[in-house]
């Protein structure tokens, strides 16, 4: 049997494709969404994908991920710079959750470079557009051998 991830988007990203193309591209959510389905299939996991524009939610989901998936890609959108809850919800499971970014988030605005779920993730990357997710789930595949 495969191992199973969690790709999870939080806020705004479900408008991926409309929103800032400049900045986050022009690929729309759900194409973006085949493109790491069948990355992830490529290298052997079964990829689930969860998006939400609320907190509660993704918290409940980080809940829910720790019994049923080897670990999470997670892009948090704005609640990276802020969200004690959601880190709290991360360093509250024991599965790795890789944090990812579409943009690079240190050649914004200044509130975005800081991200309080950082510290409690396995590792982050930003700034290589939908690759930033496939380099996620490759860290994770790695990292959960
Ligand atoms: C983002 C960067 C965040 O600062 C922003 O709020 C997002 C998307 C990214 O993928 O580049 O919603 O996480």
């Amino acid at each position: 049997m495969s191992k199973k991830i969690l790709i999870m988007h939080g806020p705004n990203l479900n408008l991926l494709g409309e929103r800032e193309p400049g900045i986050y591209g022009d690929t729309n959510f759900e194409a973006v969404n085949t493109r790491l389905v069948t990355f992830a299939k490529s290298l052997g996991l079964e990829a689930d994908v969860f998006q939400s524009n609320h907190e509660g939610a993704l918290i409940d989901k980080l809940h829910e991920s720790r019994t049923e998936y080897a670990g999470v890609v997670l892009n948090a959108g704005a609640y990276t710079h802020y969200s004690y809850a959601i880190a709290d919800a991360i360093k509250a499971i024991r599965i790795p959750v890789i944090e990812v970014h579409i943009s690079n988030v240190f050649a914004r605005d200044a509130f975005r470079s800081n991200s309080v779920i950082a510290p409690v993730c396995a590792g982050s990357i930003s700034g290589f557009g939908v690759l930033s997710y496939e380099l996620g789930i490759q860290a994770l595949e790695a990292m959960t051998k």
